[in-house]
């Protein structure tokens, strides 16, 4: 979710603003995606490298997080829809943590959509955190090393159990990939739009799954007929 700061800069407003509005278009994209019968939606919030922002703004960012937590909670659950979080909760304040671990507790077994935040999220903070944990289990002998293979390794991941993702929308204008998903994106389909996130809706949303739906994929194969 790319282009906030630029689409108030362009308004005259501030970023914490541009943020606000992300959230608007994060409501109208989990509406669009249910529609559509997206079965998961990974959202990156904020990059383990975005501590790097004024101080203000990064409290802004904390504040939007508890503020949607906190008001679209009943929704969720009523839903149907799963939320989870990829990243590590552990640097910020306790208090919306709990909040967070909450809902996703909530909301564990429902199977609508699975709504999936990148909050202090880093592809390879991931993938450490991941090798980590993984390197203590074989060394307490609890993980024979011939059986480390990328199923293994994938169970370390934030991303544990859910599916490699189909599409990666990166709006903004930028074409990069900025840490996200950096395991999981192996064979995802790219897609980049100019649009701010702030402006993104259900037509940018459909467009990226038609571009999507033309795309020939081979995993590395060739064209079976
Ligand atoms: C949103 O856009 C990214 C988040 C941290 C949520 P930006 O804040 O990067 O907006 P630009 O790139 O400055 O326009
Ligand atoms: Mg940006």
């Amino acid at each position: 979710m790319d282009g906030n700061g630029r689409w108030a800069a362009a308004r005259g407003l501030n970023r914490a603003a541009g943020h606000r509005a992300g959230l608007d278009a994060v409501r109208r994209t989990l509406e669009a995606s249910r529609e559509f019968g997206v079965s998961i939606l990974t959202l990156y919030a904020f990059s383990t490298e975005n501590w790097r922002r004024p101080a203000d703004e990064v409290e802004a960012l904390m504040q939007l997080l508890g503020e949607a937590v906190s008001d679209e909670a009943d929704e969720l659950i009523r839903e149907g829809i799963q939320l989870r979080v990829s990243g590590d909760l552990s640097s910020i304040d306790p208090g919306l943590r709990r909040e967070v671990e909450q809902v996703v507790a909530l909301t564990r077994e429902n199977g609508e959509l699975i709504l999936n935040v990148a909050y202090n999220y880093g592809g390879r903070a991931e993938i450490l955190s991941a090798v980590r944990r993984l390197a203590g289990d074989a060394a307490a002998g609890r993980l024979s090393p011939d059986a480390i293979d990328e199923a293994a390794l994938s169970r370390y991941l934030y991303s544990a159990g859910l599916a490699d993702p189909d599409l990666l929308i990166r709006t903004g204008g930028e074409q990069r990939v900025s840490n996200f998903l950096l395991w999981q994106i192996a064979y995802t389909e790219l897609y980049f739009c100019d649009v701010y996130w702030p402006d993104f809706d259900r037509t940018h949303l459909s467009a990226a799954i038609q571009t999507y739906q033309q795309r020939l994929r081979r995993f590395g194969g060739i064209e079976s007929s």
